[in-house]
């Protein structure tokens, strides 16, 4: 049965024509975030399938920090932050990446320790790239990513071709 407030939720999502360049449809969650009801419904939504699975949440610099904090605390455990290059005081693992034009890092602590259950959290999946790298991030680490969990997904992208299993509550 579907869920009232996560219909509700999915209309607060505001898409921003030719945003942040001409052509592009901008999909912005700040309306959701804003609504204490909306912003339960998807954080409980995110979790539901890895209840008690995992040790830590792992969220992607930066939009993916709204969500990771929340779903860190709802579910009871850590966060560690997965950063873009140069942000971190003692960076111990970095993954490169491909953008559509040039390339970009992620990096993480020592924080994630070997053994680690890690659900990772951000708030888009698009073509994929961004996820794809802090699963190898992790992996460089010694930690385990037990699930991947996202608000939303851009189906025309083809990100979850490249991520594999990821849950998204949202999609577009
Ligand atoms: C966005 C988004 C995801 C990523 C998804 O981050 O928050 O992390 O793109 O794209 P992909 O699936 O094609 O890799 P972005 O780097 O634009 O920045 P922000 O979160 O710092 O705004």
């Amino acid at each position: 049965m579907p869920d009232d407030r996560l219909i509700r939720a999915e209309g607060l999502i505001r898409s921003i024509p030719d945003y942040p360049e001409p052509g592009v449809l901008f999909r912005d969650i700040t309306p959701l975030l804003a609504d204490a009801d909306a912003l339960r419904a998807t954080i409980d939504a995110m979790i539901e399938p890895f209840a008690g699975t995992f040790d830590v949440v792992a969220g992607i610099e930066a939009r993916g920090f709204l969500l990771a904090g929340a779903v860190a605390i709802a579910a009871g455990v850590g966060l560690v932050p997965i950063r873009k290059a140069g942000k971190l005081p003692r960076p111990a693992a970095s993954v490169d990446y491909a953008l559509e034009y040039g390339t970009a890092t992620i990096e993480a602590h020592d924080d994630i320790r070997p053994g680690m259950r890690l659900l990772l959290v951000d708030d888009v999946l698009a073509t994929g790239g961004t996820l794809q790298a802090a699963h190898a991030l992790v992996a460089e680490l010694g930690g385990t990513v037990v699930g991947t969990s996202v608000l939303m997904e851009l189906d025309a992208l083809g990100g979850r071709a490249v991520v594999g299993d990821v849950h998204t509550v949202f999609g577009a």
